[in-house]
């Protein structure tokens, strides 16, 4: 059984990195690439938006340097699991929302590629998450609440989402995001339930958004492990997820507990980039009152294990051959 205590406590990996820009500088960085994009007929096409962000990249790099720094950072193994920026909307700016799109994806851009599974939010690799109503809760969409959850458990571990970002067009009601790194979930449980936590002895059921039929649970896996860097792990949406038997339920209990207790808040608001380990802690949200759009990207360091198990140049992928993989 691997061992977990002489990885807790790595502070470095568990901050929340936060950065304020400064909007003069903002304003610039926002005013070329809103350039850039008209100038290339504003585009609304997903290869035309993501080589623009990656044009985009060196504007960023010379009026945001702490900014792309920091998600530089991020990217890295036991970097900070999650950054905020803030300030990307400075008085002034008006980016269209594909214009919002390259930025959003040129923030992202230390973080590797993009990509979106064919079957969640129509395939569009950068979809804007508004509440609709009628959509059940516990999914992106959804006005009611999101519980603490990483997305696409039920995948296999490399083919699973590596990072998340949401760019923040508008958030009436100031509606938190919460992320827990899993280091700070795992420091408030006791050494024989971290234990139980990492044997296979857990199942976890599909996600909503992922609009197929059939095969709703996955075999038996642990809901945290060490990948081949030596990061901690976690792959648990705690409203989906069923204990196999009475150790393995007594420890989810404690851990439900914990992260509850783990939790940190932001709000993505207008303006905001937050970016986020998906594999590294859970996040959720309460319900959301009010007008709340987030634009939401997905990212690995390279999308080479995807090609490999759907037979797809990608970014986006049938997610039929990933569960079956
Ligand atoms: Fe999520």
């Amino acid at each position: 059984m691997q061992t977990i205590d002489n990885t807790i406590g790595r502070d470095v990996a568990t901050t929340i990195a936060r950065i304020s820009v400064d909007p003069d500088r903002a304003l610039a960085a926002l005013t070329e690439i809103d350039d850039l994009h008209r100038a290339n007929g504003s585009p609304n096409e997903t290869p035309i938006l993501w080589r623009l962000a990656r044009q985009a990249r060196p504007i960023l790099s010379a009026h945001l340097p702490a900014a792309v720094a920091a998600v530089e950072a991020h990217s890295q193994p036991f970097g900070p699991c999650a950054v905020a920026i803030e300030g990307l909307a400075p008085t002034g700016s008006r980016l269209s929302p594909d214009a919002q799109r390259v930025l959003a994806l040129a923030l992202g851009s230390p973080l590797g590629s993009p990509f979106q599974y064919l079957q969640q939010n129509d395939g569009v690799l950068v979809p804007g998450l508004s509440p609709t109503p009628g959509v059940v809760a516990n999914s992106g969409a959804s006005p009611g609440p999101f519980a603490a959850h990483s997305d696409d458990a039920i995948l296999p571990p490399h083919l699973r989402v590596r990072s998340i970002a949401l760019f923040g067009v508008e958030n009436e009601t100031r509606v938190p995001t919460g992320y827990a790194p899993i280091e700070a979930i795992l420091d408030r449980l006791d050494r024989p339930d971290r234990a139980i936590l990492m044997t296979p002895d857990f199942a976890v059921r599909k996600p909503h958004s992922f609009d197929l039929d059939g095969g709703s649970w996955s075999a038996p896996l642990p809901l945290v492990f060490e990948n081949a860097a030596g990061e901690l792990c976690v792959q648990c949406p705690t409203y989906n997820t069923r204990p196999l038997g009475a150790a393995a339920a007594r420890a989810f209990a404690g851990f439900r507990r914990a992260v509850d207790e783990a939790l940190q808040w932001l709000v993505v608001g207008e303006g905001s980039y937050m970016v986020f380990r998906n594999d590294r802690g859970l996040h959720a949200r309460p319900p959301i009152a009010g007008r709340r759009t987030v634009l939401r990207t997905y990212w690995r360091p390279d999308t080479a294990s995807l090609q490999a198990a759907t037979g797809q140049a990608g970014p986006v992928f049938d997610l039929r051959p990933l569960l079956a993989g």
